[in-house]
């Protein structure tokens, strides 16, 4: 093999060797760089005849056409293999399926809530809101609940920063903090009539919502919902918060298999009290007594809270488990089911 075939082949030989593109720049600088092999022998030529120059150049030549055409094929094949990799490492798998937008749906106890209140809309009751974060008058001293009074500890709930009229500072316990705010409102709208000697058009409202204790297991969640009611007039009595009552279960549970029970009880803002379990005659539960309610004749200290005399007006107020009931219309027995957000489970009540 004479000198320049063993140039060529060493060039190959190297080029060969390379495995990244600037290796491969390194090999080709040491044949056809500025001071290159294939360079220096071209320099090499200057002491040469005309004759030898020709002969020689063309060798030469034909040499470094050689170095550049193995450079260029190796320069390709590192491209080639480094398109292979990058395509490799970004590949999409086109049989995945596709990501649906599937159509959302309300919540269970939601659905609750909007059963409610289409039932006791169609008997004349408004719905009124109102905050969650409360006063301690409207959570308890205006439900003739004052401090100290030992009905506030089954009420322990969750305080905030404030603590005046204008700073409300704790997580209310219950809706019914709802019967002073409404009533209020309702009674500072009718005043004038009232002062005319007219009589005020009754209150009939309820008030859903959610409601806050510091109670955690499979039946009592430290966030829950209520509904409260209240219905307050010049003769609204017991036997009507019977009838309301018999007709809202039987409506709600779709079933005149139902009966309820009024149970003597004691809550600071009703005199009766009573507390209210239903039973179903038939199905799953049959024969058991289901605590449902509570409830009673608003008691004259809160009529006085509301702005009303306590010699004319009179009424009942309730407050309802709204959760409980969700639990019970759709058979579900683990409370803290409807809070934990997973879409498995909220898919079922659509
Ligand atoms: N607020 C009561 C509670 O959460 C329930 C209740 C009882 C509400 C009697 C009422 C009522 O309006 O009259 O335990």
């Amino acid at each position: 093999m004479n000198e320049l075939d063993s140039l060529v082949t060493s060039a190959q030989a190297l080029f060969a060797q390379s495995a990244t593109p600037a290796d491969l720049e390194n090999a080709k600088a040491q044949f056809l760089g500025k001071s290159g092999r294939i360079t220096e022998l071209m320099k090499g030529m200057a002491a040469l005849s005309v004759e030898e120059k020709k002969s020689r150049g063309a060798a030469i030549n034909v040499a470094k056409q050689a170095i550049e055409a193995a450079l260029n094929a190796r320069r390709q094949a590192l491209a080639d293999a480094e398109l292979e990799t990058q395509l490799k490492a970004e590949a999409l798998d086109v049989s995945l399926p596709g990501r649906t937008r599937t159509t959302g749906g309300l919540h269970p106890v939601s659905l609750t809530l909007e059963r409610i209140e289409a039932i006791f809309g169609s008997m004349g009751f408004d719905v009124a809101q109102g905050p969650e974060i409360e006063t301690d008058w409207f959570n308890f001293t205006a439900l003739n609940t004052p401090q100290d009074h030992p009905a506030r500890s089954m009420h322990d709930t969750f305080y905030v920063e404030g603590g005046s009229s204008e700073a409300p500072n704790l997580l209310r316990t219950h809706t019914s903090p709802m019967q002073i705010r409404h009533a209020v409102q309702h009674v500072k709208r009718y005043r004038a009539l009232m002062d005319a000697g007219q009589v005020m058009p009754e209150i009939r409202v309820i008030a859903p919502g959610r409601t806050y204790r510091v109670d955690s297991d499979a039946t009592h969640s430290p966030m829950f919902h209520q509904c409260e009611g209240l219905w307050v007039g010049e003769n609204v009595s017991f036997k009507d918060l019977k009838v309301v009552f018999t007709d809202f279960y039987r409506t709600f549970f779709e079933t005149d298999d139902l009966v309820l029970r009024f149970r003597p009880s004691f809550f600071p803002f009703t005199e009766p009290s009573a507390e209210v379990d239903i039973q179903f005659a038939s199905g799953p539960l049959a024969g058991r007594w289901l605590e449902v309610a509570g409830s009673g004749e608003v008691h004259p200290n809160v009529i006085r809270n509301m702005g009303l005399d306590p010699e004319r007006y009179i009424g009942f107020a309730f407050g309802m488990g709204t959760d409980r009931l969700t639990m019970l219309r759709y058979g579900v027995s683990d409370l803290r089911l409807f809070f934990d957000g997973d879409i498995r489970f909220l898919s079922q009540f659509q």
